[in-house]
């Protein structure tokens, strides 16, 4: 966007987005930087440098207040803004929808509520009804109430959910409790009673000192043996990543669900899977489960559910699940008693609605598939550099682990990291990175551009990667 010599922007009134046409750039950033608390962010550094505003996005590139562009290799910033920026699609049926009708609390259906579920349950194997909110974690937080409420109504004492090291759910205090990331849950305890965790399925520090095929799959039947520790008559659930995100972008082996599903059956255990990252065609498949030979009893979701165009987040069950909160009518607590106000926004389904539209006609998730083998492809071709010691990932979705000794795998620290990928930012390229989650091991920069990049963009990504890493290693 242009600006005049005051800095003032100079858009046309007339175009989109010209509802916030006329800011000054210096009061903007005053604003923000006396008033807004930005997130995950320690606000001294602005004592020394500016904050960071964004203004506009066309497709896989966004625009910063001083008119810098860059390619969005992380969709948003958090892998959400799965089919690119600025369509104007999205906004007119918003804008429809709520010139019709922007609410109803959802104890009630609606039109665009009642199409959206029909729509997603095309696309589930047998897990044929929604509950919707607002956030990841509000969608996980439903699937743990859904798990108690079930132990509660049988009489049993089944209602803990174990979860996996290095996983994320959600930042309320349960989805907090329920995740394997040690760094980000210091200073919010304590946590309630009933989550417990097991180990992570990274083959590239495999927790049990094996290699891969000739492991057993001991990641995953460590699952039984956690079950067997906490007690089989007391563990109601386990929550999973498809592919480990936020943890370090994990893909388990191939044979890890199965294992995994035949271990929940044994047990009578219900199996959620958090498809916040991995769903709507982020890995190259319409979720990250279907990588895997398994069907999910609970599938939860959000992010590029409507490509964070309107919050919206669902979980989705499978007819079992639902099926035991249908008896006795006359019991007082024989239903589920969960309601979010915003579950019921109108917007939200407008937006996934027309999401769900854009994925299937422009075939985002095939684009996902061949750009993806295509990304991955070329990171690969990274292990040549001292400091890479793996890469991972699927589809549009990619992890670089960065270590000092690729001989001992020390990993870099988070200066190292910084640098890295604040150089492939000064060369137009956003990359994200793993920052305070797991101890010691926050290295691992990742990468989740919108499903729409050619073969340029990714060219123009893995280069300003790569000169990142070269920068931020370069005294190493
Ligand atoms: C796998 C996963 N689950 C849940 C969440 C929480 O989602 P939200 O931030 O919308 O609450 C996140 C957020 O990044 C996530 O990565």
């Amino acid at each position: 966007m242009p600006h005049d010599s005051h800095g003032r922007s100079s858009a046309d009134a007339s175009a989109p987005g010209a509802l916030l046409a006329d800011y000054d750039v210096q009061d903007v950033i005053e604003k923000d930087r006396k008033h807004l608390w930005h997130h995950l962010f320690q606000h001294r550094i602005l004592e020394t440098r500016d904050p960071q505003v964004f203004v506009e996005g066309h497709g896989a590139r966004v625009r910063d207040i001083h008119g810098k562009e860059y390619l969005d290799g992380a969709s948003g910033g958090v892998w959400c803004v799965n089919v690119g920026h600025g369509r104007e699609s999205i906004a007119r049926v918003v804008y429809e929808q709520l010139k019709r009708l922007p609410y109803y609390a959802g104890v009630v259906g609606t039109v665009p509520a009642a199409q959206y579920a029909s729509a997603l349950a095309e696309w589930m194997p047998g897990l044929d009804h929604m509950f919707f909110a607002n956030s990841g974690s509000e969608a996980n937080e439903k699937a743990f109430k859904m798990v108690r409420q079930i132990a509660h109504l049988n009489g049993n004492r089944k209602s803990k959910v174990l979860y996996r090291d290095r996983d994320y759910h959600g930042t309320t205090i349960a989805c907090l409790a329920a995740s394997g990331q040690e760094e980000r849950k210091e200073a919010y305890g304590p946590f309630p009673d009933g989550f417990s965790g097991f180990p992570h399925a990274m083959c590239y520090r495999c927790p049990f000192g094996k290699t891969y095929p000739d492991c057993d799959i001991e990641c995953a039947r460590a699952l039984g043996d956690a079950i067997e520790e906490e007690g089989p008559e007391t563990v109601g659930a386990v929550i999973l990543e498809p592919i480990t995100a936020g943890g370090g972008v994990i893909p388990p082996v191939d044979e890890y669900f199965s294992i995994i599903r035949e271990i929940c059956d044994e047990y009578d255990i219900i199996l959620i899977v958090d498809e916040v990252v991995c769903g709507f065609g982020r890995t190259g498949t319409m979720f990250g489960f279907e990588h895997y030979d398994f069907v999910p009893d609970i599938v939860t979701m959000a992010k590029g559910m409507a490509s964070s165009y309107a919050p919206i987040s669902a979980a989705a069950v499978r007819g079992e699940v639902f099926d035991r909160f249908l008896a006795d009518p006359d019991e007082k607590f024989h239903y589920f008693r969960d309601i979010s106000t915003y579950g019921g926004c109108t917007s939200g389904f407008a937006a996934a609605l027309e999401n769900l539209r854009i994925i299937e006609e422009e075939d985002l998730i095939g684009n996902s598939r061949v750009m993806g083998a295509y990304l991955q492809d070329r990171l690969r071709e990274l292990l040549d550099h001292d400091h890479v010691g793996d890469v991972r990932g699927k589809g549009l979705f990619a992890g670089v682990e960065l270590v000092e000794d690729k001989a001992t795998k020390a990993p870099v620290s988070e200066d190292v990291m910084t640098a890295v990928v604040g150089k492939a930012a000064e060369e137009g390229v956003l990359v994200g990175r793993t920052t305070r989650s797991i101890p010691g091991l926050n290295n691992t920069v990742t990468i989740a551009p919108p499903l729409i990049v050619t073969r340029a963009d990714i060219d123009e990504l893995v280069e300003a990667v790569k000169t990142g890493i070269e920068y931020g290693c370069r005294e190493l």
